[in-house]
This record gives C-alpha cells, sequence and structure tokens, in this order.
C-alpha cells in the first residue's frame, strides 16, 4: 500500500494550482488598475461588443489591423472583442441544395460551426469582414462564410447591425474586394459604416507605408466606435426596396416553393423594419418592381 502520493503525480497539479493563483493575482492587479482609471474618470466604461471575423489563413496584415483596432475600442474602454479566426472553425463548403433559402437555415445539411458564429454575431454590437484579395475577390474562406449565410440575402437576422469592412492586398483589388463584402453585408440587413483598405507588399512595409496604414487603421476604428456610438438608423437604399418587393412578391405567389421567405414577408410592409421611406423612392421601387418580376 502506497501512502504518500507518487511526487510526479502531485506535481502537475500543484503547477496548475500555482499558475491558477498567479494569474488570480494579475488579474486582480489589472482589474485594480482598471478600477482607479475609471474611478478617476480616465476611462469611460462603454457596454459594446465587437466580433472581428479574420478571412486571411494567417496572422498578417488583416490580423494585425483587427489587433490594432482591438487596442483602439480597448483604448476607448470597450474591452469585449473576439476574434474569429475562419481558417480554424473549418466550414463545410455550401452543398448548394438552397434549403436554407428555401425552407429555412435550421434545415441547412451541414453540422459545423456556422450556428456558433451566427450566435456570435447575434451577441455582437459591431461586426468587421477582414480579407486579403485572392485573385481580384475575398479568400475562398471568407465566400464560403458569406455563402453559408446568404439565406439572410432573403430573411435578413440582423437588421441594421453595425459593421465594418477590411481587405488587404499586395497591389490592387482592395476596393472592389471591401464593395463585396459591403454588398453582401448590406443585403444581409447590416449597417456597414466603415472600411479600410490596407495596400502592403510582397516585401517588408517601411517606416512610412507602416505610418500610414495605422493612422487609416485608427480612422476607420473611430468611424465604426462612432456608428455605434450613434446608432443611426440608414434608410434603405432603392436597389433595397426592389429586392425587398420582389421577395414579398415571390413568397405570396410561390409560397409552396418558398415556406421559409412566406412566413418571414407574409406581415411586412414597406420593408424589413419600419423605415422612413421617401415617397418618390417608394413610387419608383413600386414602378421598378411591377416592371420587372
Ligand atoms: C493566392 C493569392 C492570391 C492573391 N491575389 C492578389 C491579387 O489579386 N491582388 C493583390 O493585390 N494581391 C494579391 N495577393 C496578395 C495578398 O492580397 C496580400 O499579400 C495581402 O496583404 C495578404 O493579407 P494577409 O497578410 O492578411 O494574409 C494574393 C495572395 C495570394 C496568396
Amino acid at each position: 500500500m502506497q501512502l504518500m502520493p507518487d511526487i510526479k503525480n502531485v506535481m502537475p497539479v500543484i503547477r496548475i494550482l500555482f499558475k491558477a493563483i498567479k494569474t488570480g493575482i494579475q488579474m486582480n492587479e489589472t482589474e485594480n488598475q482598471y478600477q482607479q482609471a475609471k474611478n478617476k474618470g480616465f476611462i469611460q466604461v462603454i457596454f459594446m461588443k465587437i466580433l472581428a471575423i479574420l478571412g486571411s489563413p494567417r496572422r498578417k496584415s488583416c490580423y494585425s489591423a483587427i489587433s490594432e483596432i482591438k487596442r483602439y475600442f480597448a483604448d476607448n474602454g470597450c474591452t469585449d472583442f473576439k476574434i474569429i479566426e475562419l481558417a480554424k472553425m473549418k466550414l463545410d463548403l455550401c452543398k448548394g441544395c438552397l434549403v436554407c433559402i428555401k425552407k429555412g437555415e435550421k434545415y441547412c445539411p451541414l453540422r459545423d460551426k456556422r450556428d456558433l458564429i451566427i450566435d456570435e454575431i447575434k451577441h455582437a454590437d459591431g461586426i468587421i469582414l477582414a480579407s486579403p484579395v485572392y485573385c481580384f475577390n475575398v479568400t475562398a474562406i471568407m465566400k464560403n462564410l458569406i455563402d453559408r449565410l446568404g439565406f439572410m440575402a432573403h430573411r435578413p437576422l440582423f437588421l441594421n447591425k453595425h459593421a465594418m469592412v477590411i481587405a488587404s492586398c499586395a497591389g490592387d483589388g482592395v476596393k472592389e474586394t471591401n464593395n463585396y463584402m459591403k454588398r453582401a453585408l448590406t443585403m444581409f440587413g447590416f449597417n456597414v459604416v466603415s472600411d479600410l483598405e490596407l495596400r502592403t507588399k510582397l516585401w517588408p512595409l517601411d517606416i512610412k507605408d507602416g505610418n500610414r496604414i495605422y493612422i487609416d487603421t485608427v480612422k476607420a476604428a473611430g468611424k465604426l466606435l462612432r456608428g455605434i456610438k450613434k446608432g443611426k438608423i440608414i434608410p434603405p437604399k432603392l436597389y433595397q426596396i426592389i429586392t425587398f418587393n420582389i421577395f414579398k412578391k415571390f413568397s405570396a405567389v410561390k409560397k409552396e416553393f418558398m415556406p421559409a421567405d412566406h412566413e418571414y414577408y407574409k406581415d411586412k410592409k414597406i420593408y424589413h423594419y419600419d423605415a422612413k421611406i421617401n415617397v418618390f423612392k417608394k413610387i419608383l421601387a413600386g414602378w421598378i418592381t411591377r416592371n420587372i418580376s
């Protein structure tokens, strides 16, 4: 019978306990410093949650920009900042079955982390999509995420949630890439208030380029922060109203093929939400819808 436990078995437990106590002390110190700064009025705490989704398979320019934005938000009292690295989520490729669009997103046959991402978006006040330019557009992992959320173009889940887009290139293509992400997010119901274009090189950047990227990043982060704080709802654009009208119309006349859309649109009036729409825009959108569908 062994009365004393073997030292080899005990050491890992002691190490874990020691680490936990040390981390606890460090956290308390940070918490104290934070509380003191807050009491002195240096920090105004903002209860705001930001989610950044990284579409690069590596931690380079897009990741650095996200990290800088995280620091900017922390300096402004917002510490709840989460980064999802799409490369680690290993989302399955969309199978193209259209079940999410026709029957409803909960019937998607793929069982992976899509709903976890949707849940994170749901709990965020602002989201950031960041993608390098790969052959003139977003990376495949970013495109696949957008495809997997494609049902939101029919039935937006997050109306007016504030968003920002970041594209990074080594030559050209940031505008098109950002415009693509902006378009998708807008159709999904987001309010895109900020965009950042990162122009990198295939070799190390000099100080001038680095400074320029830093200044652009901080400016774009400020736009997102102010956008969320103001919470302004922007009126829908003409094409958004037309898209709404078309989806509403077909969800009624083809309801047996589009049950999820039918359920969503049947009680909706002029737009997804009670928006103030200019009367001329409303008439023009109605006329265009009648003539194209
Ligand atoms: C497969 C591939 C395709 C690329 N295509 C382009 C392109 O079309 N235009 C461009 O300017 N840069 C292109 N690049 C360069 C990246 O956009 C650039 O290095 C970017 O800064 C990478 O972002 P990251 O550092 O966040 O990964 C490409 C890179 C790869 C790996």
